[in-house]
């Protein structure tokens, strides 16, 4: 089983080009000897294998200090063609670019993907956060605000509501032309309480980081979440894709 795993992830590595993620964190240096990486690429063969088919995986492998946790989950409106090649990607980058770190998260807009040896798996984790804000900003602040706090109180309530595996995403019509689309995402691995924490951490940090903007995303280790003055989510509005070339700048915190 082992051996399949490796032969596995060596096929679905090799020759391909993999897409650049939103985001990065590699933390604590330490020295992977061969026991550990040997684990991680193991632990990584097995998400890479097992996540398409429900969207989510949290597992371990390895004993002892070379025992090393890892997460993998796309975003519950991803289909398994998309969800497929976004883990791939995840765990081909996520070792080129946390060679010597034995805790590393990696973000895409369709995946995220984790593994560290201290045991992550059930706790909410907002330390670290990155914001991609929408340079453009709103010409109606008061009414805008009004209806992105109520649709964001929706998607928030849905994405922990045990039934949606951690996903809510809804729209609100600001005008008869123009429409506000929301989605928060929160790791399956956690209970309601701590996905609404994380939720309400990142929501709360928008008015700071995103104020009056057209557009937000804010990545924690425990939930993504987003909105948009166009269509960006699955299955896709049809409607006014037009929008979606927007310009953002990034902001890591802290
Ligand atoms: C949006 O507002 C911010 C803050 O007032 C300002 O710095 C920025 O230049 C504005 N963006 C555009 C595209 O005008
Ligand atoms: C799409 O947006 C444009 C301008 O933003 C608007 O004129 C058009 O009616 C919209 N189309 C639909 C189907 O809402």
């Amino acid at each position: 089983m082992r051996f399949f795993y490796f032969l596995l992830f060596l096929l679905l590595l090799s020759n391909c080009v993999a897409d650049d993620p939103l985001w990065n964190v590699c933390n604590n240096n330490v020295v992977v000897g061969a026991k550990l990486s040997a684990n991680i690429d193991h632990l990584l063969a097995e998400l890479v294998s097992k996540t398409p088919e429900d969207g989510y995986v949290a597992t371990s492998y390895g004993k002892g200090d070379k025992k090393v946790y890892g997460l993998a989950q796309c975003r519950g409106d991803v289909d398994k063609k998309d969800c497929t090649s976004c883990i791939q990607d995840a765990a081909k980058q996520i070792r080129d670019r946390c060679p010597t770190q034995d805790d590393a998260r990696i973000w895409y807009d369709f995946c995220f993907l984790r593994y560290d040896t201290q045991d992550f798996i059930g706790q909410v984790d907002t330390a670290v956060s990155l914001f991609y804000i929408n340079v453009e900003n709103v010409t109606d602040p008061k009414t805008f605000n009004k209806k992105l706090g109520s649709l964001l109180d929706d998607v928030e309530s849905e994405a922990t509501n045990p039934v949606n595996k951690g996903l809510g995403k809804g729209e609100t019509q600001l005008s008869s032309f123009i429409t506000l689309y929301a989605l928060a995402q929160c790791t399956r691995d956690l209970p309601p309480l701590s996905c609404a924490q994380c939720t309400a951490i990142a929501v709360g940090n928008f008015p700071t980081f995103c104020p009056d903007r057209k557009g937000c995303r804010a990545l924690y280790s425990s939930c993504y979440v987003r909105y948009e003055l166009y269509p960006f989510f699955f299955p896709l509005d049809q409607q006014n894709t037009s929008a979606s070339t927007s310009v953002y700048k990034v902001l890591v915190k802290p």
